[in-house]
């Protein structure tokens, strides 16, 4: 199901590659993309962070499959920054994604690895899942820190 959403999500943004017209639509259909991946990765990290804390019976299935959606949501995220799409579309990015976007990929790589740890981790049960998992939880907020503007 997150798999699926991550994928409609791709699949919307090759239509909207494809058949580019008023550059406002596109830049508003970019930012709900990117929030479209975060929300999914939201998702899928809420899975983990169940198990993690022994909420939910682990599954090592499931586990691996949430920690799967986070790796694979990134290089589809990453290509949803162009210039133009800096505001609007209630957008929470940071205008420091545009300033620094080496040091904002190199906190994606980051938490791609983590990710794919974790992933790996969740064949070992329940105690090595949480462990890698903790590291998974301090990548999204060492991004979020600095490349999304907090919302009171
Ligand atoms: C390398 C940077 C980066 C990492 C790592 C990252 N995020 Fe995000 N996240 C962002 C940015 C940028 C936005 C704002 C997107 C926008 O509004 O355009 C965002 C937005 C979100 C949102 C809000 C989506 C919405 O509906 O507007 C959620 C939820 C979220 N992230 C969860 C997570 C979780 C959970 C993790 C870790 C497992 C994570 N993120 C890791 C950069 C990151």
């Amino acid at each position: 199901m997150l798999k699926s959403k991550v994928l409609g999500a791709i699949a919307v943004l090759a239509t909207v590659a494809a058949g580019a017209t008023a550059v406002t639509v596109v830049a508003q259909d970019t930012v709900s993309q990117r929030k479209a991946l975060m929300k999914a990765v939201g998702s899928a990290t809420k899975t983990g962070s169940q198990m993690a804390k022994g909420e939910v019976p682990f599954d090592a299935a499931k586990a691996a499959e949430a920690m799967g959606t986070l790796a694979t949501s990134w290089p589809a995220f990453v290509k949803l920054f162009p210039k133009g799409t800096e505001t609007g579309g209630e957008t929470t990015a940071s205008p420091k994604v545009w300033e620094s976007f080496k040091d904002f990929e190199d906190k994606g790589v980051s938490f791609v690895n983590a990710a794919t740890a974790a992933q790996k981790a969740a064949a070992n049960g329940a105690d090595a899942f949480k462990a890698a998992f903790g590291e998974v939880g301090k990548s999204c907020g060492n991004c979020h820190q600095t490349y999304r503007i907090q919302k009171k």
